[in-house]
Order: C-alpha cells, then structure tokens, then sequence
C-alpha cells in the first residue's frame, strides 16, 4: 500500500485526508493518506522517506510551505515563483517541489466565470498562500493588484517576488472590482473583519480563501451589498485534484459527492 501524506503545524483540522482517501477508494487505488503534525527539524526526514520510496508523496501545509524548500532538489516554476510548495514528489531520482494553489485558485475562479480583465483587485492579508494568488492574477489581464495586511512590512515584503504590487495601509478600502480574503479572520465563525466595505458598490466579487465556515462575515456583507461570493472549497478541492493528477496520473473526479464530503 502507498502511503502519502499532509504535513503542517497545527494539522488537525486538515480535510486533504478525507479527500483523497475518497478518490483512492473510488479509483480501487491501493493507498492510504494520513496528516502528520511535525516539527521543522523533522522535513528531512519525510524527505528522505519519499528517497527510499517509503512514502510516495506529500502535500505541505502552514507553516512549511516555504522551509520546506532546502530540502527538495528541484522546484517547478509554479514553485520557484512562489517560493511555496505544496506537493512534493519524486522523478527519476529527483525530489520535486510544486505549488498545486496557483491552479487551484484558478480553476476555481474561471468557474465562477467572472470577467477579471482589466480589473482591480484587493486583497487583504500577506500570508503563506497570497503569492500563489497573486501568481495566478499575474498570468491574467488584469488591471491592478493592491495588497492591504495588518502588518504592512509583511506586505511590503511580497515586494521581493513581484514588481506590480500597491500596498496601502491596514483600515481603509480603496476602491475594487474583486476583493480577495486571505487572511485567517474568518476562520471562526465569530471572526469579523474591521473594515467597512459599505462603499463597496454592486456586483464586485468577493472571494474567500476560507471555506470552514461556509459563509465567512466577509462574504456575508459581501451578498448583503449585492455582490458575487465565493468561499475556499472549490480552490481546495482543485488544488488536492492537481496534486492527485501529479502522483496517479490522472485527474480525480469532482462532483457533488466530493463537495458533500467536505461538508460533515
Ligand atoms: P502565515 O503567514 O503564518 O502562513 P496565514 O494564515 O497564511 O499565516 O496568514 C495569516 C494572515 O492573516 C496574515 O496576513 C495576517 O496578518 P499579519 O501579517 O499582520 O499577521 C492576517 N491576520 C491574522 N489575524 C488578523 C487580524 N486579527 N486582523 C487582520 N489580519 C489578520
């Protein structure tokens, strides 16, 4: 049985298990996946698990996905732009590092089918998955890309990987066509952003990385003000779908059982 896993810290609330065992189940693919709670000093030991073929390959979640990197050998593109990875494998001798969020958020905003050229996005927080994000943006034509974070050096800093960027301070909301949340207010369901969206206009596109809870605050003012919403599952699942295309060499099925999995 092959054996792949999620590592992070913390990693309790990781859904990666839930689905790819489903996918593993429904493809009659003999594998088990697991998450393990780790510590930095423990990522070269995965690694040279995946070398002696011990574990197949693993997805690498907050706060990893960048220290994770001295210990692979090669990076994808996505990877290297990024400076983030979350799927690691092996090929022909080599540990590559990939990053499957940049297609994860693609695929999930062109089902959304939201016109996003030339136009001005938002988006609040600096954090581990924003690079991928602004990567995927990047590929596109669109207009601009403001960056606003409590703390603003953690902005200024994405500075280093990408030449486009307008930081403007934590507080105020300039205007936007999209507004993107990628930061972790949210994440419990009594979480509310301090910032006033009321000028917001009608029928921007309000995205959330979060997808547990469902309706985030940010997303509920969002539809309050007349506006498109989406939350984080369908960029999740698209991301954990292109790690599985990745290590099985084909892509699993995504269907409502899928979405029904990660709601119990
Ligand atoms: P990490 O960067 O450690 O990977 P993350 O979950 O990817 O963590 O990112 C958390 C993001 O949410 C950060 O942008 C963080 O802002 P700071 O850079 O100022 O820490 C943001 N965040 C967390 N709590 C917040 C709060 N109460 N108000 C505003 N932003 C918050």
């Amino acid at each position: 049985m092959k054996k792949y896993l999620v590592i992070g810290n913390p990693i309790e609330h990781s859904l990666s298990p839930k689905l790819h065992n489903y996918w593993f189940k429904i493809n009659k693919i003999d594998a088990f996946y697991d998450k393990v709670k780790l510590d930095k000093i423990d990522l070269e030991v995965v690694i040279s698990q995946i070398r002696k073929k011990e574990i197949f390959g693993i997805n690498v979640t907050v706060p990893f996905k960048n220290a994770i990197i001295s210990s692979l050998d090669k990076l994808t593109v996505e990877a290297e732009s990024t400076q983030s990875v979350n799927t690691v494998y092996m090929k022909e001798g080599k540990i590559i590092g990939h990053n499957t969020d940049v297609e994860g958020f693609e695929l999930a905003i062109k089902d959304k089918n939201f016109d996003f050229k030339n136009k001005n996005i938002l988006i609040l927080g600096a954090g581990g998955v924003v690079p991928s994000i602004i990567f995927a943006l990047n590929k596109m034509e669109i207009g601009s890309i403001t960056v606003s974070n409590r703390t603003k050096k953690n902005a200024e800093n994405l500075n280093n990987f990408f030449s486009n960027l307008k930081i403007v301070n934590w507080g105020k909301v300039p205007n936007f066509d999209i507004v993107i949340n990628a930061t972790s207010l949210g994440l419990k369901k009594e979480d509310k952003i301090d910032l006033d969206f009321s000028h917001a206009g009608k029928d921007k596109f309000f995205f959330d990385i979060i997808y547990n809870p469902e309706e985030t605050n940010f997303l509920k003012i969002g539809k309050n003000l007349g506006n498109i919403t989406e939350n984080g599952k369908r960029m999740f699942i698209y991301q954990a779908a292109a790690s599985f295309k990745i290590w099985h060499g084909f892509e699993p099925k995504i269907d409502n059982s899928v979405i029904e999995l990660l709601k119990k």
